[in-house]
C-alpha cells in the first residue's frame, strides 16, 4: 500500500497533487508521504504484537529528522551504524534506550559517545571489537549490554552487493567463533552478552532464508545453553519495485513467531526499506528529449548522484509521469541524468508515454537509500526533502545552496 496514486490522471500524494509540490519547490526533489510511513510502521508492528517486537528503524535507508520523528512517535526504537547516525537519532528526539548499533568499523571515538548517551546495545562484529567495547566499558566504569551479531552463512536471494549473512562477506561472527565467545565471557567482565544479532541482506521477499538462519541460531543457542535475552533478526523484508511478489507482514510474521514460541527471547526488527521504500518518490522534470540513432533520452534533473540505486545495483524504479495523457503515443525511452557518466541512468528501455521538455517525472519507490545514498558528484546540490502530512506539505530539509558545497574548504595560504 502507498498513498501516491492517480486521481483523473494526475498524481497525488495523499491529497495533495505532486505537480503543485513541484511548482513551489522545484525539482528535483524527495517527497514523502507521512500517512504510508505510518502504515508501514504499524502493519509490521501489529504483525508481531504477540511478541511485543522492538522495531528499530534502520537509520541509513533514510535518516532525515522528520522521517524518523514520525516513527519515533509510533515508538519505533532505531537502527545506527555510525557517531553521525547517533547524533541524528538524539536531535530527532530518540530514546537511547531503543537505539542498536551494528557496523564492522565502530571507532573508539564512536564506542565512548554511544556509552556516554546510554544506547540499549551494540551489535558487536567481531571479536576484536568485542574487546574494545569491553575496555572502553571498563574505563568509564560501565556495565553495558551487547549482541553478537552471527554470520549464519545463509544465502538470501538478491543482489550480491546487499547480500550480508554468508561467510564470504565481511558481516558477523561464524557460530563456532560465538561459542568460544560465550564460553570465555569471563574475559569481558564490563559486557553482557544479552543477545544475538543476525542480518542477512536486503529486499528479500520470501522468509525462507530468514526462517533458515533464524532456525540455525535458535538451535545454536539451546545446543550451546548460552542464555541471551534477545534475538534481533535485522532488516531486509524486500518491497514492491517491479513485479516481486514479497510477503506481507502478515505472512512474516506468521512464518517467523512460531520459531520464537517457548524461546522467551525477545525479538527485536530493523527494517528500513519495509517501512520507507514505497513511502517516498524522487520528482524531477524533463530538461531535452534527445534522439540518437540508437536510443530516445529523456534528460531529467535529477542524476545517479541524486539517486544512485540504478547505476550501482541495476536497480529497477519505475518511472511515472506526473501527468497521464491517456491516448498518447507511446515511445522507448531511456531517462538518465545530467551527469557526466554513462551510468548515469534511472531507466532503461520503458515503455512510456511521448515525453516533452517540461514534462514532470515521479521516480517510484525512492524513499529508501534515495537521498541517504546521494552525493554532490559534479558539484550539485543535493535535492530538498518534502513530505505529505495531513493534506499539507512541508519542505524536511531545504535543497543546498552553492555555499552548502564549499562549506567546510579553505585555500591554504601557501597557495594564494
Ligand atoms: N540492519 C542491518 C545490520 C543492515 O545492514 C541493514 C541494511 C538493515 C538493517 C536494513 O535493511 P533493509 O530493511 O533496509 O533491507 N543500499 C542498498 C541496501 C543496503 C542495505 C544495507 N544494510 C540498496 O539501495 O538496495
Amino acid at each position: 500500500m502507498h498513498e501516491f496514486k492517480y486521481r483523473d490522471n494526475i498524481l497525488y500524494c495523499e491529497d495533495v497533487r505532486v505537480a503543485d509540490i513541484a511548482k513551489k519547490v522545484g525539482t528535483p526533489f524527495y517527497l514523502y508521504s507521512y500517512q504510508t510511513i505510518v502504515d508501514h510502521f504499524r502493519k509490521l508492528k501489529d504483525a508481531f504484537r504477540e511478541i511485543d517486537p522492538l522495531i528499530c528503524f534502520s537509520m541509513k535507508s533514510n535518516a532525515n529528522l522528520a522521517v524518523c520523528k514520525a516513527l519515533l512517535n509510533e515508538g519505533a526504537g532505531l537502527d545506527i551504524v555510525s557517531g553521525g547516525e547517533l547524533y541524528r537519532a538524539i536531535k530527532a528526539g530518540a530514546d537511547p534506550k531503543k537505539i542498536v548499533y551494528a557496523s564492522v568499523g565502530k571507532k573508539k571515538e564512536e564506542i565512548r559517545e554511544a556509552i556516554r548517551r546510554g544506547i540499549f546495545m551494540f551489535n558487536v562484529e567481531s571479536v576484536a571489537e568485542l574487546a574494545l567495547i569491553n575496555r572502553i566499558a571498563g574505563n568509564m566504569s560501565k556495565k553495558i549490554d551487547v549482541a553478537i551479531r552471527v554470520n549464519p552463512d545463509v544465502k538470501p536471494k538478491t543482489h550480491k552487493h546487499i547480500t550480508t549473512g554468508t561467510k564470504e562477506t565481511k558481516f558477523g561472527i561464524a557460530l563456532s567463533v560465538v561459542e568460544n565467545i560465550f564460553d570465555n565471557s569471563n574475559r569481558y567482565r564490563h559486557l553482557n552478552l544479552i543477545g544475538l544479532h543476525i542480518h542477512i541482506g536486503s529486499q528479500i521477499t520470501e522468509a525462507a532464508p530468514y526462517i533458515k538462519a533464524i532456525k540455525k541460531v535458535i538451535s545454536f543457542i539451546k545446543d550451546a545453553r548460552i542464555d541471551v535475552k534477545s534475538l534481533n533478526i535485522g532488516g531486509g523484508l524486500g518491497i514492491i519495485y517491479s513485479k516481486e511478489k514479497p510477503q506481507t507482514a502478515k505472512e512474516f510474521a506468521n512464518a517467523i513467531l512460531p520459531l520464537f514460541k517457548g524461546s522467551g527471547l525477545r525479538i527485536i526488527l530493523e527494517p528500513g526499506r519495509f517501512i520507507i521504500g514505497n513511502s517516498g518518490i524522487l520528482v524531477t522534470s524533463v530538461l531535452y528529449v534527445k534522439k540518437t540513432q540508437s536510443k530516445k533520452f529523456v534528460i531529467v534533473d535529477a542524476g545517479m548522484n541524486d539517486l544512485i540505486r540504478p547505476s550501482f545495483y541495476e536497480a529497477y524504479h519505475e518511472i511515472a509521469p506526473v501527468t497521464r495523457r491517456p491516448g498518447a503515443a507511446m515511445d522507448n525511452i531511456d531517462v538518465v541524468g545530467p551527469i557526466c557518466e554513462s551510468g548515469d541512468f534511472l531507466a532503461k528501455d520503458r515503455r512510456f508515454q511521448e515525453v516533452r521538455p517540461g514534462d514532470i517525472l515521479a521516480v517510484m519507490s525512492a524513499g529508501a537509500y534515495g537521498f541517504s545514498m546521494a552525493s554532490n558528484y559534479n558539484a550539485r546540490p543535493r535535492p530538498c526533502e518534502v513530505m505529505v502530512i495531513n493534506g499539507r506539505f512541508y519542505i524536511i530539509r531545504r535543497r543546498e545552496r552553492y555555499e552548502d558545497l564549499i562549506r567546510g574548504e579553505s585555500i591554504p595560504k601557501a597557495l594564494k
